[in-house]
């Protein structure tokens, strides 16, 4: 028995590769450096599915494909519309993904739907946004891509080119990263021939938690709570004292620094400007620091990744949404390759309660024994 499936392998998949002693996250054999570097969302996800980078003409045509599928049926709109304002977003996200499976087209094969799913995400994300903020809805535009269109219907402005392309940063960082807990999720759903929107929606519900997606906005928590760089050693000391987790900290995979926590951190540095955004890093450097230090424990991608949502001006309660659009793509990919190679999944568990217990009628109970 492996306590939280460590080093079980559970599929094989063609799709991520991870190197969590040397640090190296590869998708369909190409290195997220360079995919962050020169590559966006749109020929990630086209990576992802197809598992080879897209000839120009297959990216122009996929991206206007995707950008065709962005407007929300009006079943889904008027069920975010029917939330309170003060709903958890996370909440209403798994609702807005499992209202798409009742409102989308219907009769569109897998790749399609696939596209569906990938391209409404964003627009159901920053449609609950605006509805609990009570700004006026936007229409998602067609001809733009989606990193510039996600940012245009969050905060109603055009972005600029270094924005949309820190936009694409995030989304392709966080496109896949093999068997986390909410990709095995959705491969467990489709394992069964659920449909492709309730496998969505469970890997949302897994993302939720704070060990998984959630940590991202406990990070910028912790750096309020800290104040200032030279509070840091007394207040690791006095959490690791406690037995606390400290959040954007440990992998089960990595041993080392996450290679996506490396790039982010790059980023951080570039847009810090404000002395707000400068004392936020400097606090952040030497929790990383001190982590290392005392306990050989590395940042993962959330540590950085509030920081650089910050600077994009994306409120706190997105941070973990905004994962679940940047992870969608990977979600999909695992979707389609465990439907094209699937056996129900079904592992067993090491049964340690009693096996003989007698039934004692409920009037007896507490009574027989005495
Ligand atoms: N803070 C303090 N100690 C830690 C941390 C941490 N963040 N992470 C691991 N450790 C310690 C554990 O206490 C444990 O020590 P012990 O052996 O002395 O008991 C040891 O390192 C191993 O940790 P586990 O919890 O067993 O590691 P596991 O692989 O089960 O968990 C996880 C990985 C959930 C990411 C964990 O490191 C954690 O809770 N981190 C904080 C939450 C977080 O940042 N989650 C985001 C992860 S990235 C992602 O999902 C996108």
């Amino acid at each position: 028995m492996s306590k939280g499936l460590e080093d079980v392998v559970a599929s094989t998949s063609a799709i991520t590769f991870i190197d969590g002693v040397r640090g190296r996250l590869v998708y369909c054999g190409y290195d997220i450096a360079d995919l962050s570097e020169h590559s966006n969302y749109e020929e990630v996800t086209y990576l992802l599915w197809h598992n080879r980078l897209p000839q120009r003409d297959e990216l122009a045509a996929f991206t206007l494909e995707l950008g065709a599928r962005r407007r929300l049926p009006n079943g889904v709109m008027s069920s975010i519309d029917s939330l309170s304002l003060d709903c958890d977003t996370m909440d209403a996200l798994e609702m807005a993904i499992a209202s798409l499976g009742i409102y989308d087209e219907k009769e569109l094969s897998r790749m399609e739907t696939a596209q569906s799913i990938a391209s409404k995400i964003g627009t159901i994300v920053a449609y609950i946004h605006r509805h609990k903020s009570g700004l006026h809805q936007l229409e998602a535009k067609e001809g733009t891509s989606f990193a510039s269109d996600l940012l245009y219907l969050l905060t109603g402005k055009e972005p600029d080119a270094f924005s949309e392309k820190l936009m694409n940063v995030l989304l392709v960082l966080h496109a896949d990263h093999e068997l986390n807990a909410s990709t095995f999720t959705a491969r467990v759903v489709a394992s069964t021939l659920s449909d492709m929107y309730s496998s969505v929606t469970a890997a949302v519900a897994a993302l939720k938690g704070p060990l998984h997606g959630g940590a991202n906005e406990r990070v910028v928590e912790m750096v309020q709570q800290v104040g200032s760089p030279e509070n840091v050693p007394e207040f690791l000391q006095k959490k690791l004292a406690s037995k606390e987790k400290i959040m954007g900290f440990g992998h089960r995979v990595y041993k080392t620094l996450d290679p996506r926590a490396k790039i982010l951190r790059s980023y951080a540095g570039r847009v810090a400007s404000t002395s707000k955004e400068k004392n936020d890093l400097a606090i952040l450097d030497a929790l990383a620091d001190e982590m290392i230090r005392q306990k050989g424990i590395y940042p993962n991608v959330d540590f950085y990744s509030g920081f650089v949502l910050q600077h994009l001006q994306v409120p706190t309660y997105l941070f973990t949404p905004l994962f679940a659009v940047g992870r969608t793509p990977g979600w999909l990919a695992h979707i389609m390759e465990q439907y094209s190679n699937n056996r129900i999944m079904r592992p067993i568990a090491e049964y340690t309660g009693s096996r003989d217990e007698r039934y004692v009628p409920i009037e007896l109970r507490g009574k027989i024994n005495a």
